[in-house]
């Protein structure tokens, strides 16, 4: 059996115009945990050029759902941001990753630090019912540069709410945090900041964060990474990955530059 499965796009939305997601049809064989990322890509001159990307959608969906940056001269992103439906797309059968909420040890407060398109791999985990069953609270914190790229997060967030089964639940404890850095908003800075002057605690009401009480995901943008992780190093957070679960997991998301 093959690694690779080829599957159709079904639909494609654009955010912004350097930002936009898409559905594709899944292979019923395909398994994934929450928050996990695969190889996607097109074949170019007849051989698969891939790159990672995190599912967006929860594994009990029929589809799947990715959302992308748009690199001008990026090898992937260029081509693939032409996507329309109908189209073939060639999807790894192997997904890994090290954001699955087994890689945390137990706690009561979930946080999700997220910049840019290292949103992608929360919005699969916010929508599974086990993160709910874990976690008292779950903290989805977002930064961007505009407010035009919270779009895709907001209307996810919006749905997840209105949601038949997982809305209420998802009402009371998903706590929602957008902030931008370089337009007006009404949540301002970078995450870093908000986290060090304390605002952040202050405006969601909760404290600021406990390795007795809080475990933390990172993805984003790679000096993001490092200065988050240096944070929590300092406050005793240990890093967690497979086979030994920990206060915090990282990735860096998985940008085209
Ligand atoms: P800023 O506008 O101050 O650079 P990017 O689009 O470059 O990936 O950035 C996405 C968001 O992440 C932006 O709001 C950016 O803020 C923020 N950011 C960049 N570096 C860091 C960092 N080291 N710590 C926290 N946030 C960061």
């Amino acid at each position: 059996m093959s690694n690779l499965m080829e599957e159709r796009v079904l639909n494609v939305r654009h955010w912004t115009d350097r930002l936009f997601s898409f559905t594709t049809s899944r292979d019923a064989g395909f398994r994934f945990r929450n928050g996990e990322f695969t190889m996607i890509g097109i074949k170019v001159e007849g051989r698969p050029l891939m790159r990672a990307y995190s599912v967006v959608s929860p594994n009990y969906e029929e589809t799947l759902e990715f959302y992308s940056i748009k690199v001008p001269d990026g090898p992937l992103t260029s081509r693939l941001q032409h996507l329309k439906a109908g189209d073939p797309i060639i999807i790894g059968r192997k997904a890994t990753g090290t954001l699955v909420i087994d890689n945390l040890n137990p706690g009561a407060n979930l946080y999700l630090l997220g910049t840019g398109t290292g949103l992608a791999p929360f919005l699969s985990i916010i929508r599974d019912p086990q993160t709910y069953d874990r976690f008292e609270k779950i903290v989805l914190i977002h930064g961007c540069r505009q407010v035009s790229e919270l779009a895709y997060g907001e209307e996810m967030v919006a749905a997840l709410q209105a949601h038949e089964f997982l809305g209420e639940e998802a009402k009371v404890k998903l706590v929602y945090y957008p902030t931008v850095t370089r337009e007006p908003f009404r949540n301002q800075g970078r995450i870093t900041t908000l986290m060090e002057s304390g605002k952040l605690f202050a405006d969601i009401g909760l404290p600021p964060l406990d390795k007795a009480r809080d475990r933390v995901m990172l993805c984003g943008s790679p000096q993001m990474m490092v200065d988050l992780k240096n944070r929590l190093t300092a406050l005793d957070f240990v890093e967690g990955n497979h086979g030994e679960a920990g206060d915090f997991v990282l990735e860096k998301a998985f940008a085209e530059r």
